[in-house]
């Protein structure tokens, strides 16, 4: 084994990694050897002491504020006036080609309980339209409407990569050119025991795993999609998740409101439901805008009220961001980024001191990830914007219950039908409000209000049946 990297190792007081390395053929040892070279092992003892061995704790600034955000309503005719600049800016820049998708698609997926990568799960209400579909037709759709093609980055990991490009494949990419979608790679993260010391997952691998969608950063750097997009003149990434069929894959006021605000990092924000929403709540401190999840908030904090009785900390975060391409550009020019890193206790197969895979009915490691919000403190500038809750955000999460699978497809089908009824569409309500019907329009024939209307003309739809399932 190489000297530099077995003294290394040792350093970091890591030496039980190599415990089956004799055991090994010469290859084996070799594609192990290389796995360890790509670990940071002089960051590993200090990681291990305060992430793992200690709990970290969150220190919550006492200048911590409510952020501020541009709400979904304009407050007054020169926020009113601002909102339709940045409507036409958005517009000029979609049709300018300067904006580009970017899907996080590199989870595991563990709630969802789904075999597979995550976009490939069947979401449609009525169809089994897949969370994939859905980003690349209304894409399509998207482009079409502004006649630039838009290029899509799709971040995966390590171990989703291939079956992620195979289903693309296997569905001719939606009817995408190839050459638009670009897929690249996320970093890893090793498992650390409890103990602090690496966990293994074969004699010939440590346990690793994706490093959090805070790795898209510098993933975005190592695998030359920062350059493709500059050579593609795109100046800026709309961020989603792969767990939200319902996000506008672009939204021209948001990626406005970006550009004329000057704003390296925005975020689109939700008005919390109650005090303990699961959302990361946008705060402020010394000037910074940052993100508090929702576990760290004080309850003082978290129940405090405005003059109004509404909540002072009301702004979630779906996790939906503009970001421009020289803000990453600029934060991973040296080749590193180093964000906070979270800490998650989890149930890890490892290897036992026989060399027996051993599957915990407890936690028994800790793996950790890094988060794309945590970026935006690193920001001169942040724009928040309010979204509408039922437009934007349906997350699957879960197979059953709370943003789950099954409260997704009520969701979608809620907002075609609000879609189509503001086309003149007559829907069935149930007594609570919720519409008694299942409807699924294509995301590739409807990517806004304005598009539902054309479809309604053209299919001369007048009305949905109680109980009745459309797809359009
Ligand atoms: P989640 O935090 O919901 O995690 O990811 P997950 O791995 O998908 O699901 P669980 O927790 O195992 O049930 C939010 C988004 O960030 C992406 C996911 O694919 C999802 O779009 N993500 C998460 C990554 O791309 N990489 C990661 O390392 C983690």
């Amino acid at each position: 084994m190489d000297g530099n990297l077995l003294a290394a190792i040792r350093n970091a007081g890591q030496e039980q990694v190599l415990r089956f390395y004799g055991e090994l053929s010469a290859e084996s040892q070799q594609e192990f050897e290389a796995q360890l070279a790509q670990v940071n092992w002089q960051e590993l003892p200090r990681l291990a002491a305060e992430y793992v061995v200690k709990r970290p704790e969150t220190v919550i600034p006492a200048d911590l504020a409510p952020a501020e955000f541009f709400p979904l309503e304009p407050a007054d005719s020169a926020m009113s006036e601002l909102y339709q600049r940045a409507d036409a800016k958005g517009v000029e820049l979609l049709r300018a080609g300067k904006v580009c998708c970017l899907t996080v698609a590199g989870g595991q997926g563990t709630r969802l309980g789904f075999d597979g990568p995550k976009g490939t799960y069947p979401i449609g209400p009525a169809t089994n339209r897949t969370l994939f579909g859905y980003f690349a037709e209304s894409i399509a759709r998207a482009q079409e409407k502004y006649g630039k093609p838009i290029l899509w980055f799709l971040m995966t990991s390590p171990i989703n990569r291939e079956a992620t490009e195979n289903f693309f494949r296997a569905q001719n990419f939606f009817g995408l050119a190839p050459e638009q979608v670009f897929f690249f790679t996320q970093g890893t993260m090793p498992a650390f025991g409890t103990d602090g010391k690496l966990l293994l997952s074969a004699k010939n691998s440590l346990s690793l795993s994706p490093d959090g969608h805070g790795g898209t950063l510098l993933a975005l750097r190592r695998s030359g999609a920062l350059e493709m997009m500059a050579a593609n003149g795109v100046e800026y990434i709309s961020y989603f998740q792969v767990d939200n069929p319902l996000v506008p894959v672009v939204s021209p006021r948001f990626i406005g409101l970006h550009a004329l605000e000057n704003s390296e990092m925005s975020a689109l924000m939700l008005s919390k439901t109650n005090s303990k929403e699961k959302l990361g709540n946008f705060c402020v401190s010394g000037g910074k805008v940052q993100i508090i999840e929702y576990s760290d908030l004080p309850d003082e904090l978290a129940e405090k009220r405005n003059p109004d009785g509404s909540l002072a900390f009301v702004a979630g975060s779906p996790a939906i961001h503009v970001i421009s391409r020289q803000f990453v550009e600029k934060l991973t020019s040296g080749g590193t980024l180093m964000l906070p890193w979270h800490r998650a206790d989890k149930k890890i197969p490892a290897l036992d001191a026989d060399g027996n895979i051993v599957t915990p009915a407890e936690p028994n490691g800790v793996k950790l990830e890094s988060f794309i919000f945590d970026a935006l403190p690193l920001a001169e500038k942040v724009m928040i914007l309010e979204g509408g809750r039922s437009e934007v955000f349906a997350p699957t999460k879960n197979a059953t219950g709370v943003d789950s699978a099954e409260s997704c497809r009520i969701m979608i089908s809620e907002r075609n039908a609000r879609r189509l009824s503001a086309a003149g569409v007559n829907i069935p309500r149930n007594a609570d409000g919720s519409v008694n019907a299942v409807i699924e329009l294509s995301p590739r024939l409807v990517f806004d209000d304005a598009d539902a209307v054309e479809l309604v003309k053209a299919t001369g739809l007048r009305a949905v049946l109680p109980g009745e399932t459309v797809v359009l």
